[in-house]
């Protein structure tokens, strides 16, 4: 694909053209569409690009991609497919997979007539490639991209002159403090009261009636700090199992209540 590009040029005729970058930037990409109206399938598709080796590759990739198939399916399609049906990209050229995809919203956009939101109307961050807040964010979700360098080699932004690195990680630290779920605050120390009213509360509601079940019980003889002594019933008790039984318990309650917890059968 990167010696022999295919569909380079314009489609006849376009129903849908897509234009993203600009040649002060150094990558630029048309994407030219013929769409069948009655089907909504893309019945050919054409790229012209200003841009590197990778660029060239990327487009022709999407084209290959995307042709014979319907609008949908085609807006399914992610920068990482592209990457992906070139056998992977150079990660300080991801960008150019990234214009790709940028162009077919674009063209789709035209065919659909919607106005596309032109990407300087957003607050530019990087002024040396033109590369506003709203691309960044959406890239950095798309790609699951954490650090500055990833969003320089995905967008270019930050690769210039240096001076919007500050912004973008503001932007990432603002990104995933929302996206990535915090780890669950570690619970505080129980008091001795607050573990006795814990464990009972879990062998009531949760360890017994899975036991009662299966035709046995349990009973709950003491509990010496992490030292929880209990007695198997029924079915439970001398079965086989009681040791995988007495296993399952201590598990449950080292998860719920202490990682510490022991469980004894008398
Ligand atoms: S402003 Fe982003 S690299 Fe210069």
């Amino acid at each position: 694909m990167f010696l022999n590009p295919k569909n380079i040029g314009e489609v006849e005729n376009p129903d849908a053209v897509g234009d993203v970058g600009s040649i002060v930037c150094g990558d630029a990409l048309r994407l030219t569409l013929k769409i069948d109206k009655e089907s909504g399938r893309i019945t050919d598709a054409k790229f012209q690009t200003f841009g590197c080796a990778s660029a060239i590759a990327s487009s022709s990739a999407l084209t290959e991609l995307i042709k014979g198939k319907t609008i949908e399916e085609a807006q399914k399609i992610t920068n990482q497919d592209i990457a992906d049906y070139l056998g992977g990209l150079p990660k300080e050229k991801m960008h150019c997979s990234v214009m790709g995809r940028e162009a077919l919203d674009a063209a789709i956009a035209n065919f659909r007539g919607i106005p596309v939101v032109v990407e300087e109307e957003g607050r530019v961050v990087c002024k040396c490639f033109n590369v506003t807040e709203e691309k960044i964010r959406k890239v950095a979700i798309e790609n699951h991209l954490t650090t500055v360098d990833e969003i320089t080699d995905f967008t270019k932004a930050g690769g210039g002159c240096g001076e919007c690195q500050a912004d973008i990680e503001e932007i990432l630290m603002d990104i995933w403090s929302l996206k990535v779920p915090e780890k669950p605050a570690v619970p505080k120390e129980l008091t001795n009261l607050q573990k006795i009213a814990l464990i009972q509360e879990i062998i009531e509601k949760e360890i017994r009636p899975a036991l009662q079940g299966d035709g046995g019980d349990i009973d709950l003889i003491d509990i010496d700090g992490n030292k929880v002594l209990i007695a198997l019933r029924g079915m439970c008790t001398g079965c086989v199992m009681s040791g995988v039984t007495l296993e399952g318990i201590q598990a449950k309650l080292r998860e719920l209540v202490s990682e510490s917890i022991v469980v004894e059968a008398r």
